[in-house]
């Protein structure tokens, strides 16, 4: 019998015992994890095990003279025993020890975390290799395993087809970041014998691919890593970042993709709520606290936006005429303005956006029919626009952009979200190189 039903109780300090017991790796009789409390008595032994499920932590019993001078805080162990119920009313179960075994030994000295202490973001950061062993950063592997498990229910259930966009690209899509060159060691790029005979880079977005696709799918989706080489140190820029992207088809309403992008934003935040509960709830309670998130957002577009600023008593370092690009203390700004919810910011100046974006001929001021989602906290989380399908608007541009239009080509548009902007969003981390597992930005490649 597996045991699978979470308990319930209040959150727990990042580290020392979780309440009660629900290992998935436990059976009735048998248990494997982690020692996350130890309490020799007189008596009795009491350990806590923990096998990343949850924040719960099995309870086991022991006699005392079960004792090895190896078990302690951070070894792994497997226990034998009888599963009771337990006289504790926090703890549904309790297992009865009949044998442990330490697998792995752990010198408490050398482990960089203590017991019943609390580490801040940053300092088990320092420890990439062994972050997972906290608290705080396994539930933020589950959450984020939650959150992508919904991205793709999302998508599922909303007759979206996934693609598979390559990382390997030729092309540099919209120019939208600095691009990593791949190429075997050695290659020079005038030598015939380069790879690709082209020069090649990490994608930086699925795009174009997408484009292609929605030729033929009215709706397309991709999620997976993208790069940058932005030289940037700033807490919500990565070299490498998760990108969810969108492409519809048939639509020639910026409506759609808002629709699409606010819709994606509600029903992935209501699973990781529902389904992840005690995990947010402790980033809420000790990392972030009182953080909210509002599923709900407000539209304004660019030139409304500008009004607003100007209108501010506030005083802002760039400018804030309309042409202006919207920069981090505007974006702040505009969301503390419509009371801290996502605002979707539409109809940006064209020249503003790349070209791709689509010409919203009928409007009085120059504007392309683009959207970004700021949220609060983290800025722009969202980009998206819908593309210029008209051919003769795109004569000047690429190729095989062209051949797009030529062919069957309807009115289309799309967006991305980054996925760890938007896991800082729903949880109030400050820096988005605590949401990934492996952070990757400009001078560190750790592991
Ligand atoms: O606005 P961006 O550059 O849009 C594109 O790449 C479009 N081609 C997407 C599309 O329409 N299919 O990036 C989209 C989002 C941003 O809003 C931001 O949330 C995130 O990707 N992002 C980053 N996240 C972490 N680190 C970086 N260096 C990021 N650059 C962009």
């Amino acid at each position: 019998m597996r045991l699978s039903g979470r308990c319930q109780t209040a959150p727990l300090p990042e580290e020392g015992p979780g309440a009660q017991g629900c290992a998935c790796l436990s059976t009735e009789d048998h248990s494997l994890g982690w020692v996350r409390s130890f309490r020799p008595q007189k008596q009795n032994l009491f350990l806590h095990v923990n096998d990343g499920s949850s924040l719960k932590s099995l309870q086991v019993i022991a006699p005392a003279g079960m004792n090895d001078p190896l078990l302690g805080f951070g070894c792994a162990v497997e226990v034998k025993g009888i599963l009771k119920k337990s006289p504790h009313s926090k703890q549904p179960v309790e297992l009865e020890a009949e044998q442990i075994r330490v697998i792995g030994e752990c010198n408490p000295v050398d482990f960089p975390f203590k017991i019943k202490e609390r580490h801040s973001l940053e300092y088990i950061r320092q420890f990439l290799h062994l972050r997972c062993r906290t608290n705080a950063f396994s539930s933020l592997l589950r959450i984020r395993s939650e959150a992508t498990a919904a991205v793709h229910s999302y998508f599922k259930n909303n007759g979206f087809l996934l693609i598979h966009t390559p990382t390997i690209t030729s092309n540099d899509c919209e120019g939208a970041g600095e691009l990593f060159q791949v190429e075997p060691p050695g290659t020079t790029f005038a030598n015939e014998g380069s790879f690709f005979s082209v020069p090649v880079y990490l994608t930086v977005s699925g795009q174009l691919h997408l484009e292609v696709m929605s030729g033929a799918f009215p709706r397309v989706y991709t999620f997976g890593p993208t790069f940058r080489a932005e030289n940037s140190q700033s807490r919500r820029h990565l070299a490498e970042f998760f990108m969810v992207e969108a492409e519809i088809s048939f639509t020639e309403s910026i409506e759609d993709l808002t629709k699409v992008m606010e819709e994606l934003f509600r029903s992935v935040t209501e699973s990781v709520l529902a389904h992840c509960e005690e995990d947010v709830d402790l980033f809420h309670k000790y990392v972030a606290p009182g953080h909210r998130v509002s599923p709900e957002g407000h539209s304004i577009t660019y030139t409304e936006a500008i009004d607003i600023l100007k209108r501010s008593s506030e005083t802002f370092t760039f400018p804030t005429d309309w042409g202006c690009d919207l920069m981090t203390e505007h974006e702040k700004f505009l969301v503390k303005h419509c009371g801290n919810i996502p605002v979707f910011v539409t109809d940006y100046p064209y020249d503003l956006k790349p070209f791709y974006a689509r010409d919203n001929q009928d409007h009085p001021k120059h504007t392309a029919a683009a959207v970004d989602l700021l949220v609060p906290g983290v800025g722009e989380l969202c980009g998206g626009s819908l593309r210029e399908e008209r051919l003769d608007l795109l004569r000047s541009r690429l190729g095989e952009y062209l051949d797009l239009r030529r062919f069957g080509s309807v009115p289309h548009g799309g967006f991305g979200l980054g996925f760890e902007r938007y896991l800082q969003c729903i949880l109030g981390v400050d820096n988005i190189k605590d949401v990934i597992p492996f952070p990757r930005f400009s001078h560190s490649c750790l592991l």
